[in-house]
């Protein structure tokens, strides 16, 4: 393929943005009062409504022909046929597979994969219900009470996305907990919370041996010892997730309590697979599989809508746009719901660690940024912490919000409040203050001349801040796996027009290696010196004060 900036349309698209760059978003409004219809598309009771854009239906039209010329329509073909797109790794990408409610069969290798992905569907079926009814029970006979998540990365931060997005959903008398830092204090103020006789591991690891992970797990392993003094008792305390039987056995789980999974599953798009045991025991399997239900509504939108009515695509394009063109740099994610908590944290291992990427399908370092930087938080919090800088700063920073319209906790007015907020934050970013306007405000309060001069530059804002919106009935596990799988959609499509391989992380391995080096070094007291000077210093410094 060639690169993004090879193709027809990025030139087109860089002459039409020397043109429009200037444009206001509040004189596209006045001047069309169709606008949110032809800027707006629905998927079910989703609401995707992306007219507060810095865009024209030129745009649009170039930006849907870049997709084209990319090629994202044979990729996204290719990737649900199961053919290997992550080139590196020489290896499907198939967790649309997970979700395949149809069942349709989908050939890796020439072999179906669907029979297998449902056998382990079962399996977490059955587990659950064994758990949940206290036919599972732990070695003294109590019932699990207590679940404990030892994963990191894609196996620790979409399960504890998802379980704390469904908490409404809760399982009486089971509770979640998820570790993941290799600092001991994770699992140490996790140990104080639950009993060993009522609680269950879940060693999450797609390899079965990232560092963190096992550290935690052995160390998991002893503490139960330490309380239940038989060996025999691991089985019915430890079980794991994950694509290494050979390294399961070998840490000492039966292979009978191992939920397999796939190379073809990517760390980070890995909740759909038996990795999201933790959410089904958290919610019921019965909710983890309407999540898949509601990711295949996604799946199935993306597979077969034209790209000017596919979602994931026009997230995807909208974003290149304020990426490749305009200079943005990140984007943020802002739910306007608390039970959406991690859901942009989540997203910044899925969208950074996919195509935080440089080299293009033929070795080419690519001469144009990728990735944005992905972050957010709630809003209303995120209001009095950050927006300031969205609204004023001198940075262009492109924000999704998302919102149920029935919340599941209906106090008081809390929800409209909440909701005008929302309202409110697009509208404000979209149209801004004018110095004039300022003005006038600052007059009618009295203000005198000085006065008002100092202050109307202070008080107007530019406006002209891209936002996305997303609104639906509620958050149910059906919305949240639909709201899952577009964004996953919408960073295929961008890695796809970058002509990166979104599947594969080699950047995360050289850090792992020095690590590895390094806490050899750090067996004893010696100093050292055989790494640059602050390196050195610091390790140094470290066996001084530990000392
Ligand atoms: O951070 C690198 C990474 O490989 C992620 O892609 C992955 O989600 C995480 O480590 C955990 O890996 P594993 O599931 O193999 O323990």
């Amino acid at each position: 393929m060639p690169l993004m900036t090879e193709l027809p349309a990025h030139a087109a698209l860089v002459r039409h943005h020397a043109a429009i760059h200037d444009l206001h978003m509040r004189d596209l409004f006045a001047a069309d009062p169709d606008r949110f219809a032809k800027f707006s598309l629905r998927l079910g009771d989703i609401l995707f409504d992306y007219s507060k854009n810095r865009i024209t239906a030129e745009t649009m039209a170039l930006l849907f022909d870049l997709a084209r010329q990319a090629g994202v329509e044979a990729r996204r073909d290719a990737m649900f046929s199961g053919e290997k797109i992550n080139r590196t790794e020489d290896r499907a990408v198939l967790h649309v597979a997970l979700r395949n409610r149809a069942n349709r069969p989908i050939l890796v290798d020439g072999a179906d994969v669907m029979p297998e992905v449902n056998r382990v569907l079962e399996q977490m079926r059955d587990f659950c219900a064994k758990v949940h009814s206290g036919a599972w029970t732990g070695y003294t006979g109590k019932k699990i009470t207590d679940v404990v998540n030892i994963g990191i990365g894609g196996s620790d931060l979409g399960p504890q996305m998802a379980t704390l997005a469904l908490a409404h959903y809760a399982v009486p008398g089971i509770t979640a907990h998820f570790v993941s830092n290799v600092d001991g204090t994770h699992l140490a103020e996790t140990f104080k919370r639950v009993s060993p006789e009522t609680t269950l591991f879940i060693i999450a690891s797609k390899t079965f041996t990232t560092l963190e992970t096992m550290a935690n797990a052995h160390t998991a392993r002893d503490w139960f010892l330490a309380a239940a003094g038989d060996e025999a008792a691991v089985a019915k305390h430890f079980v794991a997730l994950s694509t290494n039987a050979e390294a399961v056995a070998k840490f000492g789980i039966d292979t009978a309590n191992m939920f397999a999974f796939w190379d073809w599953v990517g760390g980070r798009y890995s909740l759909w697979s038996a990795i999201g045991l933790s959410i089904a025991l958290a919610v019921g399997f019965d909710n983890y599989e309407a999540m898949l239900e509601g990711a295949f509504v996604a799946d199935e939108h993306f597979r077969n809508t034209p790209l000017e009515k596919n979602i994931p695509v026009v997230m995807g394009l909208v974003g290149i746009w304020y990426n490749n063109f305009f200079g943005a740099q990140t984007q943020a994610i802002l739910p306007y719901d608390q039970y959406l908590t991690r859901f942009a944290a989540y997203f910044q291992q899925g969208d950074m660690e996919s195509d935080g990427k440089s080299v293009a399908a033929d070795g080419r370092y690519v001469p144009y940024s990728t990735g944005p930087i992905i972050w957010g938080e709630p809003g209303t919090n995120g209001q009095h912490a950050f927006y300031q800088l969205i609204h004023q700063g001198t940075k262009l920073i492109p924000c999704d919000f998302l919102a149920a319209a029935v919340s599941h906790n209906p106090l008081g007015r809390h929800q409209d409040m909440l909701l005008s907020n929302f309202f409110a934050q697009t509208e404000a970013l979209m149209r801004g203050k004018t110095e004039e306007e300022a003005k006038a405000e600052l007059a009618d309060k009295g203000y005198d001349t000085d006065r008002l001069a100092l202050l109307s530059r202070a008080k107007s804002f530019s406006g002209n801040r891209p936002t996305n919106s997303f609104l639906y009935k509620t958050l149910d596990p059906k919305t949240l796996g639909t709201l899952i799988a577009l964004y996953e959609h919408k960073i295929f499509t961008q890695g796809t027009i970058w002509d990166i391989n979104s599947y594969d992380q080699m950047g995360v391995e050289l850090g792992k290696v020095l690590a590895g080096t390094i806490l050899k070094e750090l067996e004893n007291n010696a100093s050292v010196a055989s790494h640059d000077c602050s390196t050195n210093a610091l390790i140094t410094y470290y066996k001084q004060l530990r000392s």
